[in-house]
């Protein structure tokens, strides 16, 4: 049993998709174990995409994160990071598959819906980040 780090971002709280996208998680088995919506502040986000401050889109991506509410979950079960990465679908929402969350939801790769942890361990960093 995994733990991964889940966030529905706020273009898709805006547009009412939370109900869609939880049902999605858990109609794929994985479990919800904490769910709270809140805004993020600047200084949580710039740390979260840190890998990513030196590229031209980074002061809209934070610009977007703190935007509006988000909905963050700590989700379980077996394989839930591979899992919840496959059904996410493709960072860009151009590339990704009919049949993702963000196939299905997402337009714009700045406001792609969702995130979700790349890694075990990235999972584990993330969830003390927006849950410690
Ligand atoms: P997250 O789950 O949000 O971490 O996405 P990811 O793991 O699929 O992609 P990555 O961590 O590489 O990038 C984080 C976020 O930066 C993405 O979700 C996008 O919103 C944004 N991003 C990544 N690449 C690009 C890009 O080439 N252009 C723009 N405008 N945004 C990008
Ligand atoms: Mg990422």
């Amino acid at each position: 049993i995994e733990q991964t780090f889940i966030m529905i971002k706020p273009d898709a709280v805006r547009d009412r998709k939370t109900g869609q996208i939880i049902d999605r998680i858990e109609r794929s088995g994985l479990t919800i174990e904490k769910m709270e919506k809140c805004v993020l502040d600047e200084e949580t986000v710039k740390v979260h995409y840190a890998h990513l401050a030196d590229k031209p889109f980074f002061p809209s991506l934070v610009a977007f994160m703190t935007s509006g509410p988000v909905v963050k979950m700590v989700v379980s079960g077996l394989s839930a990071v591979s899992k919840m990465r496959t059904l996410m679908g493709a960072t860009n929402p151009l590339d990704a598959a009919p049949g993702t969350i963000r196939g299905d939801f997402a337009v714009d790769v700045n406001a792609n819906v969702i995130h979700g942890s790349d890694s075990l361990e990235n999972a584990a960093i993330e969830i003390e980040r927006f849950f410690g």
